[in-house]
């Protein structure tokens, strides 16, 4: 039995020893995949821009504001999926050169989180942002871009993608005058025009006579944007409120340059307009 038994032992060890080497061998390989993986990630730095990055807990903020205006600020809007439009917003622009985003990246969350506003309550606005705030938080009788869901998701956040991992540049995003085609710009752009086109009766704008350069201007997102997306159908007036600093220079009025041209660009498009200096 001995004798029989020996070879027999031998053969077991040798194999015993063949299967622990290729294991080692198998885990060496697998080490070395994932870590010269992790290398590439390393040596493939984020893209750097000039703007601010992304806002720190994006999700929590754009999850926390869409569920807070869906509850309190319009419950109306009650069955929206909020989980949904923060996926599909994701969706927009993770993993994405972010100065490459086209209208088609968002359409999909324009679909899911954008809602009609009553007629006559339409308030567009440019260079007032601090005062029409204040006006349409008091008086609820306008709502502007910023009081709808998608405006008051994304007021004031700033985000981006970058086409390695991690997926998103919290360091920093693409300026307007780096690319135009940035998350931030599309959106506010996409979001603006889908706001101008379902405007109907009475829209208020609220312009700033006190801008050196002239109360309208025509490379604002109003005055690129928003009056070419009225709907001369549905809108019978844009009703111009012309507001100066109190005791601060006054420089435009209703009858001023920038204003004639705005006026011009309405009627030419069958808008009807009005204006009145500081609207109280
Ligand atoms: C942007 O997208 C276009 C088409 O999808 C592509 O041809 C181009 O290379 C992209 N540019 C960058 C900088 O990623
Ligand atoms: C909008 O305002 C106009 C003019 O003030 C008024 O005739 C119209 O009935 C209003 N429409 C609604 C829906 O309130
Ligand atoms: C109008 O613009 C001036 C200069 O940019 C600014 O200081 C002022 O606060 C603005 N006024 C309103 C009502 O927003
Ligand atoms: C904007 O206005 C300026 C002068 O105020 C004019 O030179 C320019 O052509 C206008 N741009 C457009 C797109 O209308």
């Amino acid at each position: 039995m001995p004798f029989q038994n020996r070879p027999s032992r031998t053969r077991c060890c040798i194999v015993l020893l063949v299967g622990i080497m290729s294991l080692l061998v198998i885990i060496l390989v697998v080490l070395a995949v994932v870590f010269a993986h992790e290398r590439k990630e390393i040596s493939m730095p984020l893209l750097q821009w000039k703007g601010r990055g992304t806002t720190r807990n994006l999700e929590q903020v754009i999850l926390g504001r869409c569920y807070n205006y869906v509850t309190t600020v319009n419950p109306q809007l009650r069955d929206k999926d909020c989980q949904k439009i923060w996926e599909t917003m994701q969706n927009a622009f993770i993993y994405k050169n972010p100065c490459n985003i086209t209208e088609e990246d968002y359409q999909p969350l324009l679909d899911l989180a954008s809602h009609s506003v009553p007629c006559n309550k339409s308030l567009f606005w440019s260079k007032t942002n601090d005062l029409v705030h204040r006006y349409t938080k008091t008086s609820h009788n306008f709502l502007t871009l910023e009081d709808t869901l998608l405006g008051y998701m994304a007021d004031g956040v700033s985000w981006c993608g970058n086409p390695s991992s991690p997926g998103i540049n919290y360091e920093s995003c693409p300026k307007w005058n780096e690319c135009e085609n940035n998350p931030n710009s599309v959106y506010w752009k996409m979001a603006s025009k889908m706001f101008a086109e379902r405007a109907c009766g009475v829209v208020q704008v609220m312009l700033n006579g006190s801008v050196d350069a002239g109360a309208f201007r025509n490379n604002s997102i109003f005055g690129s944007v928003e009056i070419f997306h009225l709907d001369p159908n549905k809108v019978s007036t844009v009703q111009i409120w012309l507001m100066q600093n109190i005791g601060g220079p006054q420089s435009e009025s209703c009858t001023g340059r920038s204003i004639t041209s705005l006026k011009n660009i309405l009627e030419e498009r069958t808008l009807s307009v009005s204006c009145e200096d500081n609207y109280r």
